[in-house]
Order: C-alpha cells, then structure tokens, then sequence
C-alpha cells in the first residue's frame, strides 16, 4: 500500500501550503529578507535528512549511522569556506539569531561589554537591542547613524569603544541601505583590542557574488542567514579564521545546540553550490542594479530615501512627506499585490509599531528573472498606491496590471 500523502492526510494543511505557493506566485515581494530558494535546494530541505540525530561534528559524533551526514555536512563546509574564502565554517546554527547569540557566548560572560548597531538605526536586535538576550545578559552599547545624512557614525563607533572598551564589536545591519566599511571597523576593533564580529546576514549573497565588498580579512568572525540574499534554507552559519574555529565550535555545540538540522545543511551545500556557478555573480550583481533602479523610479515619483539611494539590495523609504504612516502604506501596498515591511527610519519620531517608513527588497523579484526595465513599472504603481492608501481603485487596478508582471516571470521553488 503506498502512503497517504499530505492532502490526504491533512488536507487544511496542504491547502494552506498551496494557498501559500500561489500568494508567492502572484504578488510582488519586495520583503529585504526574503527570497525564493531554488526548487534543488527546498528538495535537499525537506529531505530524509529529517530524520537523523547528529550530535557533534563530521568524525566526531555521539550517534552511529553517520556516513552520509558526514559527508553532506563536509561537502557544505568545504563549498562555504570556497565561496566566501575563509578558513573556518561552522553552518550548524540553526537560524542567524542563534548564531550571533553563539558568538557572544563564545567570547563573553554575562555583563562583558559589547559595541553594535541600534535597532533603531538599521541594525538588528541580536547585536545588543535592549530587549534581546545579547542586550539583556550584556552590557550592550550602541552607536547610531549620522543625523545630515542618516550613514553609519564612525567617529562615534570609535568614541564608543575608546570609552566602553569592549571586548565584542559588532558590524553589520537589518536596515540600512549602504555599503558596510569593513576596514574601518577593522581598525577601531584592532586598536582597542577587540573581537570584531560582521554580521553579513542580508548581503552574504551580493558578497559571495561580489556585488558587496567582503569581510574576509577584516572581521574575526562572520555570521550570516542562509536564507536572504544567498538563496538557501533557512539557517544559519558562522565564518571565521582558524585562530576562532575551536571557540566558535564549541560554543555552538555543545554550548548552544544539540543536533544539528541536517536538511538545513543539505539545502546549504546546494546553495553553495549554485553561488559558486559563474551565473550567481550576475544574479548578485542584477539585485544590485534592480535595487538603484527602483530607488530612481521612486525618487522620481517625489518618494524620500533614506540616504538618498541605495548600495545594495535595500531601500528605506521614508512617507512622512507624502502624509502617510509606514504601517498604512504597506497595508495598502499589499492590498494592491505588493508585499513590503513598514519600518522605522533613523530618528523616527513615530512608534515602531506605526513608522514612518517601508523597507523595500529587491532579491525576490530578482530571482523571478525581473530587470531594470520592471523596476520602473513596479516603482509607479508603488507610488500610486502610496499617494492614495485609502482608494481601492487604485488597489484593484494596479494588482490587475502586475498579474499580467508576475505571469511573466516564474518563480523558483514553486511546484507550478
Ligand atoms: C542582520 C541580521 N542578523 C540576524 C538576523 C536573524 O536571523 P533569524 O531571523 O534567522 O534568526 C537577521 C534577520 O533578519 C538579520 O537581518
């Protein structure tokens, strides 16, 4: 007898999942974090690999039957430590939250100081926001970005280490629309004698395609998600020299982990893989592009950017002048088959729960094949939206006319 399959055995389940694939067709995701990971890589995913405990690392493991994972989990670390150049891997963590929180434990104890960037300044909770563990069991200090033009302060990231002496410093941002000067920060950690941490988790995939300038050579260790800009599963994975490797291993497991997600590693090493192809740099490099087009098409419909542009594959855009919220805006924007976060802009004076602005990604519609030429199109009809929230004309008539857009482009991953 073969075995039921999901809609048989749980059809609310398989319909919401398939309800799921056919929003991911239809809209237009523009979520910065998100992505459509290749239909090889979700394959590896949602493996057999499940089904297998693997406490510690390939050739030293606490359960028999290791053969095959050892040789994935290998595979995946040697093709990690190729695309990116370094000397260490570590892709067990299992999401990029964990992963920061690994490299705190393994250079800190509770109430040692760390140096990062303020959530509300584009960086991310786990680099010492106050309400995280990392802000919480240490005694986190953070710098922010200019007020004249909304970059990342150097001098004050200096000034802070020179008084609070940490022993962690943190690079790296959530939402922030420039390039990261890895070598500056190199140098404040380095005179201060402290650890420098670059977390690469949105741009790892415009680093390993060379649309971003690396951290290699600069940061002591870097932490990354699998699942933005790199097209893998969800995960997470932690980079660094051979000097660091011992510390960061242990502090993963058995410091922070029991058994590691052994399809995540799979749908790692196929990820990998496909970056390591000569066709990812120009994937990379189209995000890039795809990102400054949009941001031209909105700037030219009197939309304001933060920082006036963008580097990467990032826009914040801030509505106070058009006199609507961030949290209205992307209510609507999804009403007309646009899918974006709202989000604080540097010295927001709204709440975090109603901002003043939208961040806007490009590496979804990217991995659709989409080009410059559609970023003009998809700009117009989010400033149409934006200038009119409450019009559900406006609504119905632009997700009518970027059906006719996204039937064009099919997307990676989905069965259809
Ligand atoms: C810079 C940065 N670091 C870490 C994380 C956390 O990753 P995860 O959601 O996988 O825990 C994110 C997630 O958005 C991020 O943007």
């Amino acid at each position: 007898m073969t075995e039921p399959t999901l809609t048989q055995v749980d059809p609310e389940i398989a319909s919401l999942i398939q309800k799921e694939e056919q929003r991911q067709l239809d809209v237009i995701r523009l979520i910065a974090s998100e992505n459509y990971a290749s239909r090889a890589v979700t394959e590896a995913a949602a493996s057999v690999l499940n089904n297998k405990y693997s406490e510690g690392y390939p050739g030293k493991r606490y359960y028999q039957g290791q053969a095959n994972i050892d040789a994935i989990e290998s595979l995946c670390i040697e093709r990690i430590k190729k695309l990116f150049g370094v000397e260490h891997a570590n892709v067990q963590p299992y999401s990029g939250s964990p992963a920061n929180l690994a490299v705190h434990y393994a250079f800190l104890r509770p109430g040692d100081k760390t140096v990062g960037l303020g959530l509300p300044a584009g960086g991310h909770l786990t680099h010492g926001w106050k309400v995280s563990i990392t802000g919480d069991f240490f005694s986190a200090h953070q710098y922010g970005v200019r007020e004249s033009d909304h970059r990342i302060d150097m001098d004050q990231v200096a000034a802070l280490v020179k008084e609070h002496k940490p022993k962690l410093i943190w690079c790296g941002t959530t939402a922030y629309p420039r390039t990261i000067d890895f070598a500056a920060f190199a140098q404040i950690a380095r005179d201060a004698g402290a650890i420098l941490a670059a977390d690469i988790a949105h741009i790892s995939g415009l680093v390993a395609g060379g649309a971003h300038p690396s951290p290699v050579g600069f940061a002591d260790i870097i932490t990354s998600t699998t699942h933005k800009t790199l097209r893998g599963p969800r995960g997470g994975m932690i980079l660094t020299t051979a000097k660091h490797a011992a510390a960061i291993d242990k502090a993963v497991f058995p410091g922070l982990q029991g058994g590691p997600h052994n399809s995540a590693i799979a749908g790692l090493a196929v990820a990998a893989h496909e970056a390591l192809q000569p066709s990812f740099k120009v994937y990379a490099k189209q995000i890039v592009d795809n990102a400054k087009a949009l941001a031209e098409a909105l700037m030219s419909r009197d939309v304001t950017l933060v920082t006036g542009g963008t580097d990467n594959h990032l826009i914040l855009a801030d509505l106070t002048s058009k006199n609507v919220s961030g949290k209205k805006a992307a209510v609507a924007l999804e009403a007309a088959g646009i899918v974006c976060n709202y989000n604080s802009v540097p010295f927001d004076k709204r709440k975090p729960f109603d901002p003043s602005g939208i961040r806007i990604g490009t590496p979804s519609i990217t991995s659709r094949g989409m080009t410059v030429a559609d970023m003009k199109t998809i700009g117009n009809w989010m400033a149409d939206v934006i200038e009119a929230p409450e019009d559900t004309k406006v609504h119905e008539r632009v997700k009518t006319e970027l059906l006719a857009l996204t039937a064009k482009y099919p997307a990676p991953g989905l069965a259809r």
